[in-house]
């Protein structure tokens, strides 16, 4: 069966080391037949949550009427998620977090209204990965951040987060200096999301 996977960009460079990433995984993950729509951060137009409760009383709905609506209906479709960005202090970038936040509306579906946002809700079929970058060499918690928002965002869409690839040190060079390494993680990838 045709697999869609929705890749997410976060970094606020669209062509920096999560660009290359984002671009060769598509690439490859097309190669191999699967429904790949990607979203590049810097070309959505998100507003911020604000908690107004409008959520909470309308059943999958958000007062906004922005990118969102487009992004929403990407995630419900998808059988799979890859989130890629860089850690902007300890953590991923704040127009992806921005994009997080109004998933509260997700979490609503859940809490307020007691029915999943998604309807597929056989998580052993569904599959969430994190692809992390960091400027700095690692260090202690480095993508810890990220990871515990990510996890939590793939929770509420019922798709557990299965993996996260950790690229640190890309401050003394580009992602693409590693090109032998990173093509065994992206062999792995794929095969994962292919077995689903
Ligand atoms: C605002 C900002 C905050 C950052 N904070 C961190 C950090 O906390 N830890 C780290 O290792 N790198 C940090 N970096 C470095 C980026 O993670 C690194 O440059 C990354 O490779 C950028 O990815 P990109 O090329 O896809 O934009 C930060 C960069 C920026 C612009």
């Amino acid at each position: 069966m045709n697999k869609k996977v929705l890749i997410i960009m976060g970094s606020h460079k669209s062509n920096g080391n999560s660009g290359w990433i984002v671009k060769k995984l598509a690439r490859r993950m097309s190669l191999e037949g699967c429904g790949v729509d990607v979203l590049d951060i810097n070309k959505l137009k998100i507003n911020h949550c604000i908690d107004c409760d409008y959520c909470r009383q309308n059943y999958g709905k958000c007062v906004y009427e922005d990118d969102m609506t487009l992004v929403y209906q990407m995630m419900r479709n998808a059988d799979s998620m890859i989130i890629v960005s860089p850690v902007y202090f300890n953590n991923v970038t704040s127009k992806l977090k921005v994009l997080i936040d109004r998933c509260q509306m997700i979490f609503m579906c859940d809490f307020a209204h007691q029915k999943p946002f998604v309807s597929k809700l056989n998580s052993e079929e569904k599959f969430g990965f994190l692809i992390s970058l960091g400027g700095a060499n690692a260090y202690e918690n480095q993508f810890v951040g990220s990871e515990l928002t990510v996890e939590l965002l793939y929770r509420n869409l019922r798709m557990p987060l299965t993996g996260h690839f950790k690229y640190a040190g890309l401050d003394h060079e580009h992602i693409e200096d590693r090109a032998t390494f990173f093509d065994e993680d992206m062999d792995g990838l794929v095969r994962k999301v292919l077995m689903r």
